[in-house]
């Protein structure tokens, strides 16, 4: 081993996330990052397959980013968001208010995807308990995942993720994922659930959840339930810390539909994926729900980093990138190559479904009882690596969302490795 290496001193005081860490192998110590490619101690170059969890939209180490946090860490570096604004604040809001439907117009700010789920769920409750109609449940999707803090995993799928805490959680009651035969029957349930009048909100991954293995359903259906929900009053809830940036070959996956949402929820690719940050953004209705004489009514929330002044600044610059006419153009591309690559090899005989939408690529290899942690997984993992690919498997599902300036040598980099693969598997 390198003499300079970090992993002696990692392996001595890190503990990773999702990570056994009595029995996983040794992490890649990556030492710089460029465009899409991440290098290694050793010098060995892997392209960044995912986005580094899914982030890093335009790549790593853009110069119009870094540029942006150099520039406002010499104007304010940070400062209290309680009683006091800053400019880049302001600017983010109004810039990704301009991006959503005309009915989204409050911006609230947290530190990630799971506080901006939090924070959005706190708006709903107390939205219903602010108008003296205390409303205690929510509705989700089957097989959701919203993150990793406690109401984030309330509401998420229950399971082996989430078992030591299960006691803890708040009332959730899940529909189930619709799939295209049971979209009609689904909806009936739905309806059913709805007519108590019981459910402050409904909370849902659009068009596709990520962490259930990229599972797509129809944009028909979406809309329809959300014309539902808003039909007996229930919130509707739009978590697109995944979906949002492009990812659904949209700028947001509800721009799929003519319906909007009363609260959006936003993260990853939103600070291009180089610094962490969280929007919840609701409806002025939900907003003056708020408003009040009593000050026990306001949204008693906040974070220390609430507002960061640097991660705003990067925040802004990020939608400069993303109002180019290259970001929709680099999204079209690489959507436009998914799908002759899907037309490769979904016919192979060991891929049970390739699911593709926008950026996005899943391929699940058929086999038998496959969850989470089925060997598959790592074999997968291990053999990207081998051959310079970082791809993290969720299960016994491949997938391929990278940062969009991926070129496409680099993404037919990505299809041969998997290709590869699959004759081996
Ligand atoms: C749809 C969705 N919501 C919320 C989260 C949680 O985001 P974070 O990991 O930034 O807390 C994730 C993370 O993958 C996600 O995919």
């Amino acid at each position: 081993m390198n003499l300079n290496s970090i992993l002696p001193s990692d392996f001595k005081h890190v503990w990773h996330p999702f990570t056994q860490m009595k029995t996983a192998p040794t992490p890649l110590a990556i030492v710089k990052a460029k465009n899409a490619s991440l290098f290694a101690e050793d010098g060995t170059e892997y392209l960044d397959c995912n986005s580094s969890w899914w982030v890093n939209i335009h790549g790593h180490g853009h110069p119009r980013l870094k540029q942006a946090l150099v520039e406002q860490f010499d104007a304010i570096d940070h400062v209290i968001f309680a009683g006091v604004t800053h400019p880049k604040a302001v600017e983010l809001a109004e810039k990704v208010t301009n991006l959503l439907p005309d009915n989204l117009q409050k911006v609230f700010f947290s530190d990630d995807g799971s506080t901006a789920v939090e924070v959005a769920l706190k708006m709903a409750f107390q939205y219903w308990h602010n108008r003296n109609e205390p409303k205690k449940r929510v509705l989700a999707l089957d097989g959701a995942y919203h993150g990793d803090t406690f109401g984030a995993m309330s509401i998420s799928q229950r399971g082996y993720f989430n078992e030591p805490f299960e006691h803890l959680f708040f009332l959730v009651d899940y529909l189930e994922f619709p799939t295209k035969e049971r979209e009609e029957t689904i909806l009936l349930e739905a309806e059913k659930i709805f007519c108590t009048q019981e459910f402050a909100a409904v909370i849902l991954e659009p068009l596709i959840q990520g962490s259930a293995g990229m599972r797509t359903y129809s944009s028909e259906f979406l809309e329809k339930l959300v014309i539902m929900a808003k039909s007996y009053g229930v919130l509707v809830i739009f978590d697109e810390v995944m979906t949002g940036w492009g990812r659904t070959g949209e700028l947001f996956a509800m721009n799929h539909i003519q319906e909007t949402p009363d609260i959006v929820c936003l993260s990853k690719g939103l600070t291009g994926g180089v610094l962490p940050l969280g929007l919840t953004v609701a409806t002025q209705q939900i907003y003056e729900a708020f408003l009040s004489e009593e000050k026990t009514k306001a949204l008693l929330h906040g974070h220390s980093f609430t507002g960061n002044a640097l991660v705003c600044a990067v925040a802004c610059a990020n939608i400069d990138l993303v109002n180019e006419v290259t970001f929709k153009q680099n999204v079209n591309r690489i959507s436009e190559q998914h799908a002759l690559f899907k037309e490769r090899i979904e016919n192979l005989e060991n891929v049970q479904e390739v699911r593709h939408l926008g950026t996005i690529i899943a391929i699940e290899i058929l086999q038998e009882n496959a969850d989470y942690f089925s060997s598959i997984r790592d074999q997968a993992y291990d053999y990207f690596l081998s051959i310079g690919l970082l791809i993290r498997p969720l299960g016994n599902v491949i997938f391929l969302n990278p940062p969009y300036c991926t070129t496409n040598d680099e993404l037919d980099r990505m299809y041969a490795g998997i290709e590869g693969f699959l004759k081996i598997v």
